[in-house]
């Protein structure tokens, strides 16, 4: 496919020095442009003024006002399946532009603002079978919102988010998102980083016109090779390695804990790999003392793959956990499927055997699991709990399971539980 992608803000000038413009980085529009590359399709983008450094493979488009960002727009729909409106255009610029520095001595300026263009609105008759996507950044009723925008736009899908929250909306990485169309009920993804939504509105998309990427042969693997011919393992070694390229996105699923030192979130590959160190050093602590380690290992390095496709559910999200039992069905059959026969079965049943909770190796891995983010949540004094609104009883209950892998990590866990609450990190 042809996506052409808008980002960033517009500049609308009074005078050769001063403009009006928000707050938009950019990177929302930028990560979308670049995941819908990663997925091997064409892509231009119009781009407003940002700090960002143009994406490698992709056409940009420089503009500075509304009104040049139309234009740019316009020039190429024709030749694109796919519109994405990630800009935060300006909606008012002034009425007269000074061609000189207005001077503060003189009388005060004029500052009539007349309304831009509304692209998506101007350009809407020209949709045709194109699928169209615009944004809607909001600071309340954020579904009501978006769904007006949705229809009177005549969009295919609104991206929704609320921009009064710290970790999604302007400047941050990350972004907490609802997907809003016209014939599927909204469905909202937990925060994640702005490259992970971008990827998720290019799956719809490919979904949406039944178009897989154009590169590669794996479904939803990456194609990022250089130019010219590279190089190729034969069958079963292919798939291996297709694999291993699709994992690589693990790194991009955000959890809801911060990294220890505070600075960041830490995502679901980072937390895997603390799980096996954990499972290694911590053996002797288990319940059953003859685990089998490896198996523990093994079991933690496969158990949130399936969060490539099926996103982090926050452990104290009752709604969002509500469908993950199927949504991560799905995703296991099909990440687990991209590996040979043999291998497929193998991960297949470790990541069952994990979620079962039922052999000591998947008590005690599960137990990894849970005393790993309650170290997280202490060490960063709480936040997400509080952000979350956790309370001790249900830290308690969420991780009684605990005891059924390590007695003594469980009572570890109680302690910190209780020394959390005595420090204010946690609500009694
Ligand atoms: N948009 C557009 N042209 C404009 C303003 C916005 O094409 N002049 C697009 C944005 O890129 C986005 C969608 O319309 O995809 C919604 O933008 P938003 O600013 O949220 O909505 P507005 O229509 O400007 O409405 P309001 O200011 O009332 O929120």
């Amino acid at each position: 496919m042809r996506i052409l992608v808008t980002a960033g803000p517009t500049r609308e000038f009074m005078d050769p020095v001063r403009f009006i413009s928000n707050r938009s980085s950019g990177k929302m529009g930028y990560a979308v442009a670049i995941a819908a590359r990663n997925r091997g399709h064409e892509v231009v983008l119009v781009s407003g003024p940002v700090a960002l450094a143009a994406p490698v493979g992709v056409t940009v488009i420089p503009v500075v006002s509304a009104a040049e960002m139309l234009a740019a727009v316009s020039g190429n729909l024709d030749s694109c399946d796919v519109l994405v409106m990630a800009a935060a255009v300006a909606d008012w610029r002034p009425a007269a532009v000074s061609g000189q520095k207005l001077k503060k001595l003189k009388r005060e300026p004029d500052m009539r603002l007349e309304p831009t263009a509304d692209i998506l609105q101007t350009l809407k008759p020209r949709k045709g079978d194109r699928v169209f996507i615009g944004f809607a950044a909001e600071t309340e009723q954020v579904e009501a919102e978006a769904r007006r925008k949705l229809v009177s736009k005549g969009l295919d899908m609104i991206i929704a988010n609320d921009v009064s929250q710290a970790d999604a909306g302007f400047d941050v990485d990350t972004n907490r998102v609802v997907l809003i169309t016209s014939e599927a009920l909204p469905l909202s993804l937990p925060l994640m980083s702005k490259q992970e939504v971008g990827t998720r509105v290019i799956q719809w998309v490919e979904e949406r016109v039944k178009a897989s990427p154009r590169k590669g042969g794996i479904a939803g693997l990456r194609d990022m090779a250089p130019a010219g011919s590279v190089p190729r393992a034969p069958g079963r070694l292919a798939q291996q390695l297709g694999f291993i390229r699709e994992i690589d996105r693990l790194k991009l699923v955000l959890r809801r804990t911060l990294l220890m030192d505070g600075t960041r979130y830490e995502n679901d590959a980072e937390h895997s790999w603390h799980l096996a160190v954990m499972a290694i050093l911590l053996r002797e602590h288990a319940n059953t003392p003859d685990v089998d380690v490896g198996r523990v290992v093994k079991m933690v390095l496969v158990h949130d793959i399936v969060e490539i496709d099926a996103g982090d559910t926050y452990c104290y999200d009752d709604a969002g956990n509500r469908g993950k039992v199927a949504r991560e069905q799905v995703a296991a059959a099909r990440l687990f499927g991209l590996l040979p026969e043999d291998q497929r079965q193998e991960f297949q049943a470790l990541w069952e055997e994990f979620e079962s909770r039922v052999t000591p190796e998947a008590k005690f891995a599960a137990a990894l699991d849970r005393v790993q983010p309650l170290m997280h949540n202490y060490y960063t004094g709480g936040v997400v709990w509080k952000q979350h609104g956790v309370n001790s009883a249900k830290v308690q209950d969420r991780n009684r399971h605990v005891g059924e892998g390590s007695l003594a990590l469980w009572e570890f866990a109680e302690e910190l539980i209780r020394d959390a609450v005595a420090r204010g990190y946690l609500e009694a």
